[in-house]
C-alpha cells in the first residue's frame, strides 16, 4: 500500500471493502443507541449497513457494486424520507466522527473522510 495519496485511492489505502464494512458497523453502534436517529431508521439495521458500505467503497474508488445493485446513488432523493434538520445531522456526524476515529486510517485519509461527512450531512438537510 503506497501511502501518496496522488497514486492511489482511498479505497485502496485503507484497505477496501472490509475498512468500510467496519466503519459502518462502529457507526450503526452508535445509532442504535441514539434517541434522535435511532427512530428514524428501521427496525432490521441489516440491510441499510451494507448499502451504506457499498456506497462508501464505492465513493472513495472502490468497484461500483453499489450501483450495480441500487442504482444511482441520488442521496438527495433517498434521505428525500426522513426530516433531516440540524440535529440530526449532527448526531449522524457525530457517529460517523467516532467510528472515523476509531479506525485505523491514516491522519490524511481521517480528514479527507471527515470532511466529506461534514459537508455530505449538511447537503442531505431537507428541514429547517
Ligand atoms: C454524510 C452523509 C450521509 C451519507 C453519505 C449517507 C448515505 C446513505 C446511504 C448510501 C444510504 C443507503 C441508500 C440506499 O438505500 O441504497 C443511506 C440510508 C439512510 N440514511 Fe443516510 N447518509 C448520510 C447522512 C444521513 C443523515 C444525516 C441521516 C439522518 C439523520 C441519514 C439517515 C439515513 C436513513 C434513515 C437511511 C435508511 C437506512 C435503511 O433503510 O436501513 N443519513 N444513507
Amino acid at each position: 500500500m503506497s501511502s501518496d495519496p496522488a497514486s492511489t485511492t482511498l479505497y485502496e489505502r485503507v484497505g477496501k471493502e472490509p475498512f468500510f464494512v467496519k466503519l459502518v458497523d462502529k457507526f450503526y453502534e452508535g445509532v442504535e443507541q441514539d434517541a434522535v436517529l435511532r427512530p428514524l431508521y428501521p427496525e432490521d439495521l441489516g440491510p441499510g449497513k451494507a448499502h451504506l458500505a457499498g456506497f462508501l467503497s464505492q465513493y472513495w474508488g472502490g468497484p461500483p457494486n453499489y450501483s450495480m445493485e441500487r442504482g444511482h446513488p441520488a442521496l438527495r432523493m433517498r434521505h428525500a424520507p426522513f426530516a433531516i434538520g440540524q440535529v440530526e445531522r449532527d448526531a449522524w456526524v457525530l457517529h460517523m466522527t467516532e467510528a472515523v476515529a476509531d479506525s485505523d486510517a491514516s491522519p490524511q485519509d481521517t480528514i479527507l473522510m471527515l470532511a466529506y461527512f461534514t459537508d455530505a450531512g449538511t447537503f442531505l438537510m431537507n428541514r429547517g
